[in-house]
């Protein structure tokens, strides 16, 4: 386990580790580097990606975008992709906004600040995928009939969690996502499943689902 794995998941709301809930200022810039830099983090961004079997041209939105590695992951992978970042911190959309100024200028990127809610687009996307973010949602029931709002009939989503500090472990994760899948079905997603992917000490989870024809 490294230092800022130990900082990160501590779970209190001061200092750096409550960072990582809404970057702001110094220690939030900092948070974001973390983000950028962590080959975990980077890793379990591209497999949720990998994940999500984009076709070329899909339209992606990505909730809780950070610093920009799962934006970087689908603009690498996917051609003629377009994908929008949503991130509630300002900080977090000027450092995305900087990682992917080439993608912003072509018109393949989109950020707004905010939350899903104040997100203009209707039934637009064909997939959405978040990575380590809906641990800090408290209205989940919420939050899904949103995502299924966000998406075209048959669309995905993929949500990914990774346990993180010195009291993580791959039973609370296993927990965390078993949970998450069952709120999946009983928001009326269908075909919900999970995956699990070994990363050094601690596994990733992910739970995919599809946006079913109707809502
Ligand atoms: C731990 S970071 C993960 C960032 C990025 N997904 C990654 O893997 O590098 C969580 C991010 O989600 C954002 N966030 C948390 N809750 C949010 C919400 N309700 N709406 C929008 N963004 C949110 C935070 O501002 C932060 O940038």
């Amino acid at each position: 386990m490294t230092t800022t794995d130990t900082i990160e998941g501590i779970g209190h709301d001061t200092g750096l580790v409550g960072q990582f809930r809404r970057p702001h200022g110094m220690l939030g810039a900092l948070a974001g580097w973390i983000m950028a830099h962590r080959a975990s983090n980077i890793g379990r961004n591209r497999w949720t990606v990998e994940l999500l079997s984009l076709a070329p041209g899909a339209h992606v939105l990505e909730i809780g975008c950070g610093p920009g590695v799962g934006l970087g992951a689908v603009l690498a992978s996917v051609p003629d992709c377009r994908v929008t970042g949503l991130d509630h911190s300002e900080l977090m959309i000027r450092q995305a906004a900087r990682r992917h100024a080439a993608a912003l200028t072509a018109d393949r990127l989109e950020l707004w600040q905010g939350t899903l809610e104040s997100l203009p687009h209707g039934a637009a996307f064909d997939a959405v995928f978040s990575c380590n973010v809906l641990q800090f949602v408290t209205e989940r029931q919420a939050l899904l009939a949103e995502v299924k709002t966000r998406l075209k009939p048959g669309g995905t989503f993929a949500t990914t969690y990774q346990p993180r500090g010195q009291c993580a472990s791959a039973e609370e994760g296993r927990a965390w996502i078993g949970q998450f899948a069952e709120d999946l079905c009983m928001a009326g997603f269908g075909e919900v499943e999970v995956r699990e992917k070994p990363f050094g000490a601690m596994p990733a989870f992910c739970a995919l689902a599809m946006a079913l024809g109707t809502r």
